[in-house]
């Protein structure tokens, strides 16, 4: 056995529902992880208050303070360094991370995306589902590589388009199913990871 509980670091840029998911989950005896950092790119970020008010430890590293993306990278690995961390959540984190970095941590950092990958990669994901005239959305847990939104599926949830929705409506049914199987999905890996 090589871990009891995996060491999460969850990064985010903003609101931080996701995580507040994950931290719900681990609250129960049996999740097998735990976070042990939340890291914003941006300062403003409420995910971070959410953090803070739970006693985790926050960390704020602003992409717009750093010459390059390696050198913003180069900050991170830092932080990570302090925590001896398992797996890399991100969760409405709003950077693309170079293959360089990616490359570090392979098949130990995961994503949430807001539609049935491979349909829909990139941004405005439910405007676009609408506009296409599709009867179903849905969201997608998914390994990180260098290329966006192409990793390996861990988890994935259908959710029905209403005759009536908007991106609006359509997002809030999503994020439900969302908040569901992030939590799903680490402990699949984790599963997998404690057993080996
Ligand atoms: C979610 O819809 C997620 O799928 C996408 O960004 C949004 C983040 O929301 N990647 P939150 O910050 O977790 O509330």
């Amino acid at each position: 056995m090589v871990v009891q509980r995996l060491k999460l670091a969850v990064f985010i840029s903003g609101r931080g529902s996701n995580m507040r998911s994950i931290l719900e989950a681990s609250r129960l005896r049996d999740f097998p992880a735990e976070i042990s950092l939340v890291l914003s790119n941006r300062p403003d970020a409420p995910g971070l208050l959410i953090a803070q008010e739970a006693g985790i430890a926050a960390e704020m590293v602003d992409h717009t303070q750093y010459a390059s993306r390696a050198d913003f990278e180069a900050e991170i690995s830092r932080r990570l360094a302090d925590y001896e961390i398992d797996l890399i959540i991100l969760a409405g984190f709003l950077r693309i991370l170079t293959a360089s970095f990616v490359e570090q941590w392979p098949r130990k950092i995961i994503n949430i995306h807001p539609s049935l990958l491979p349909d829909y990669k990139g941004t405005n994901t439910h405007q676009r589902a609408l506009d296409d005239g599709r009867s179903e959305a849905g969201c997608t847990v998914h390994y990180v590589i260098p290329e966006l939104d192409s990793g390996e599926i861990i988890v994935q949830k259908r959710v029905p388009i209403l005759p009536d929705d908007t991106a609006e409506s359509l997002a809030a049914r999503v994020l439900v199913e969302e908040h569901k199987i992030y939590p799903e999905a680490i402990r699949h890996i984790a599963g997998a990871l404690i057993k080996s």
